[in-house]
């Protein structure tokens, strides 16, 4: 099949081209670099040894997202990653974040509608599902209080695609409600690579045990949690990368909208992370606990049985194998994609 991909030059994207490219598909990429750079792509088609086309585009422009569909009338399906995803940022610039997500979905979308494309993969978020009420975190649980505006995008996001598909029931949509993406592919040549100081817990660690950060803030051990820090599922990046292929090969049996949580069913705390980061890197990582952090929750862990069942989907790596492999990929390349990286 031929796959439109959209920010696949980011973290998630450039794991998921290298998946697709891997099982014979044909990928086009639209990224507008805001968040990545074309060196990730090049690094996917090395070790794919494959190329893909990639169009440096940006999703607001109207006119430029419906010449790429022009050029690719074969496309099959669309993931749909790009989008801005700062919490704190999106606080600070609510208009920059409606407009790129909101605005740059509904570009895309029209385009698919005018091209008669109407298979759609969602990057959607835990956070839609705000603080639950119990954990595991079900698809049928209500949608919780959004507490920022990349949130709210995720939620309104939600809500615009489900009305699409009630207006033109010939679309099929996967809400994919990712958990915690941590890890990077085991050849280290790809991995997450932020912008600054990250906002992350794992990037944050890795940047810290790499010896570009002094030390980790965990922020808070008051929480009602077996050892009073925060407790997240994280998932490892290929494992979510896989699971678009297998939402892929549902949208073709035509299910409409459905919503699947992707996650390990696991809960692991700051603490344990950092001890299982320190086991896999074999380096001390130095914390203080401080206050807790405006907006975050005790507990979040997902029931992935929908996705096992509908998809045919299970995460296989463990917390030991994400952080092994955020390491290899931290430790090759201590300054991420950038040509100054030692
Ligand atoms: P990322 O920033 O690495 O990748 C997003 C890509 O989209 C970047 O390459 C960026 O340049 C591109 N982009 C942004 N706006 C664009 C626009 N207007 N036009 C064209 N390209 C644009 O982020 P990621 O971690 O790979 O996340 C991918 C998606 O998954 C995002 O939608 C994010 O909100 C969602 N998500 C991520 C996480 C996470 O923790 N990483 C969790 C839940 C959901
Ligand atoms: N944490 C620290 N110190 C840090 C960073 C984080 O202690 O420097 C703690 C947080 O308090 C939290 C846990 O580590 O308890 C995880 O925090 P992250 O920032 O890594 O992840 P979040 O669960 O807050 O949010 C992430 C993404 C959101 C997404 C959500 C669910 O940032 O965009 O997962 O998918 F919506």
């Amino acid at each position: 099949m031929h796959i439109i991909v959209t920010g696949g030059a980011g973290y998630i994207g450039t794991h998921t081209c290298l998946e697709l490219l891997q099982s014979g598909h044909a990928v086009t990429v639209i990224d507008n670099l805001s968040n990545s750079c074309q060196e990730a792509l090049r690094r996917v088609e090395r070790l794919a040894g494959r190329s893909l086309r990639f169009f440096p585009a940006d999703l607001t422009d109207p006119a430029a997202v419906d010449d790429i569909f022009r050029q690719s009338r074969d496309a099959a399906a669309v993931i749909h990653f790009a989008g801005l995803k700062a919490v704190g940022e999106s606080a600070v610039k609510p208009l920059l974040y409606y407009h790129n997500n909101l605005t740059g979905t509904i570009n895309l979308c029209q385009a698919m509608q005018r091209h008669g494309v109407k298979n759609l993969v969602f990057s959607s978020s835990a956070t839609v599902y705000g603080d639950p009420a119990s954990v595991p975190i079900r698809e049928d649980f209500p949608l919780g209080t959004c507490t920022n505006p990349y949130a709210r995008t995720k939620a309104m996001i939600e809500d615009i695609l489900r009305d699409l598909h009630r207006a033109d029931a010939a679309w099929n949509i996967a809400l994919l409600r990712y958990f915690n993406p941590v890890g990077a592919h085991e050849s280290g040549e790809i991995g997450e690579d932020p912008n600054g100081i990250p906002n992350n817990l794992m990037p944050y660690i890795a940047q810290v045990a790499v010896g570009r950060l002094p030390q980790l803030a965990v922020f808070g051990n008051d929480y009602p949690t077996a050892d009073g820090t925060g407790v997240r599922d994280f998932i490892h990046v290929v494992d979510l990368a896989v699971g678009h292929l297998r939402a892929l090969e549902k949208l073709a049996q035509q299910p409409g909208v459905a919503a699947y949580n992707l996650g390990t069913g696991h809960g692991c705390s700051v603490l344990e992370l950092i001890a299982a980061f320190e086991k896999a890197s074999g380096r001390k990582i130095p914390y203080r606990i401080t206050p807790r952090r405006p907006g975050d929750i005790a507990c979040c862990y997902a029931d992935p049985s929908l996705a096992q069942r509908e998809l045919r989907w299970k995460a296989e790596r463990d917390v030991a194998a994400m952080c092994a492999d955020t390491w290899n990929w931290q430790s090759k390349n201590p300054n991420g994609y950038r040509s100054d990286a030692g």
